[in-house]
């Protein structure tokens, strides 16, 4: 019964909206995986630039052990020195009860959990097995909306289409889930395609499948750009309805476990994609070039996003 009115709901809210929300991930997934660590202060920095040029949600961190990933050692400092908006969402990844100690600490209530469609995966990045992920996200979700009742919770599902490990993976294990993820109280699902394989075929029938159980409003689409699909599987996720799309500024990114992924798509590249087909992000392409080039000069990288190469305005 429950399941048939969430279908049922799913349908309904079909979006046709001419409006797309980018999520941010340009501090988290975009620096997670960069080897020289970079100074609180440019990390801080990046962050206001990214507010400045109109992103209404930035993951502005992880709380995640620095053993695994040394870049986030730093997520409480950077996480409460930031100077807030009040128009803008600030999030980060938190995976357990010492997480959400530190989040509260770094004055984030907004959080990001995950889990993934690959049982290796899932033990290879949060070292616990899919069925652990979800009991261990059910007792967190608790204490978030205890902590904010009102917090932003959104869920991801790494690896929809293919993992590093295992190789292919089916799609009615990503839409269980999903399912599951909605039933615990996640407020958005973020499907990400960790290592980049998938192609739009794959993407349109995964969100066909999805809009049945999760309302279209409630997924968001991630994608990493290793061979070089991003936009076009956006463009079919776009088609289908969905308005919410995670990038990450200069292109940067990756995860410490999944090698070989390339970075997110690059939120300049996106914006130029969206604005040009006439929809509305409410962000600067402008902006967020200034704050590519800001970081990626800060880290003595070239910029390789399309946009941030051949974008003429001097900033
Ligand atoms: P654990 O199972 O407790 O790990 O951590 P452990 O037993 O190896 O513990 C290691 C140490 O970390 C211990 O300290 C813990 O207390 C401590 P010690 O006793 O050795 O001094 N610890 C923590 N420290 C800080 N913050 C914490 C924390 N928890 C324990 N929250 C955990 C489990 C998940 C924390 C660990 O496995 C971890 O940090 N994994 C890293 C996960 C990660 O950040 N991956 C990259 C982000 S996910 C991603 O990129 C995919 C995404 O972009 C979507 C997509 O593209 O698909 C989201
Ligand atoms: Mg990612």
């Amino acid at each position: 019964m429950k399941t048939r009115l969430l279908r049922y709901l799913a349908r309904r809210c079909r979006s046709t909206s001419d409006s797309v929300r980018i999520v941010e991930v340009g501090p988290r997934d975009g620096l997670q995986n960069e080897k020289s660590i970079i100074s609180i202060a440019h990390k801080k920095e990046f962050i206001h630039k990214l507010a400045n040029a109109g992103l209404s949600t930035i993951e502005v961190t992880s709380f995640v052990s620095p053993k695994w990933v040394p870049q986030m050692a730093d997520s409480i400092q950077v996480a409460s020195s930031i100077e807030r908006k009040n128009d803008v969402t600030y999030c980060a990844i938190v995976p357990n009860k010492k997480g959400l100690q530190m989040a509260t600490e770094g004055k984030i209530e907004h959080y990001c959990i995950g889990t993934a469609a690959s049982e290796t995966f899932c033990k290879k990045n949060w070292n616990c097995s899919i069925s652990d992920s979800l009991k261990i996200t059910e007792s967190l979700l608790d204490e978030m909306r205890r902590i904010n009742p009102n917090a932003y919770i959104r869920g991801y599902i790494s690896n929809v289409m293919g993992c590093p490990y295992e190789g292919n993976i089916q799609q009615s294990v990503v839409v269980n889930l999903a399912e599951k993820l909605l039933e615990i109280g996640c407020s958005e699902i973020s499907l990400g395609d960790t290592i980049g394989t998938g192609t739009p075929r794959k993407f349109s029938n995964l969100i066909r499948d999805l809009v049945n159980i999760v309302p279209m409003e409630k997924i968001a689409v991630h994608c990493h750009d290793t061979y070089a699909q991003a936009l076009p599987n956006i463009l079919v996720s776009l088609e289908q309805g969905v308005r919410v799309f995670d990038s990450s500024a200069g292109g940067l990114g990756g995860c410490p476990y999944a090698p070989g992924a390339a970075g997110n798509v690059a939120t300049e590249d996106l914006l130029y994609m969206l604005h040009g087909m006439g929809l509305s992000t409410g962000v600067s392409i402008d902006g967020v070039v200034g704050a590519a080039r800001f970081i990626c000069a800060r880290m003595d990288k070239k910029i390789e996003s399309k946009v941030g190469k051949a974008w003429k305005v001097e900033l």
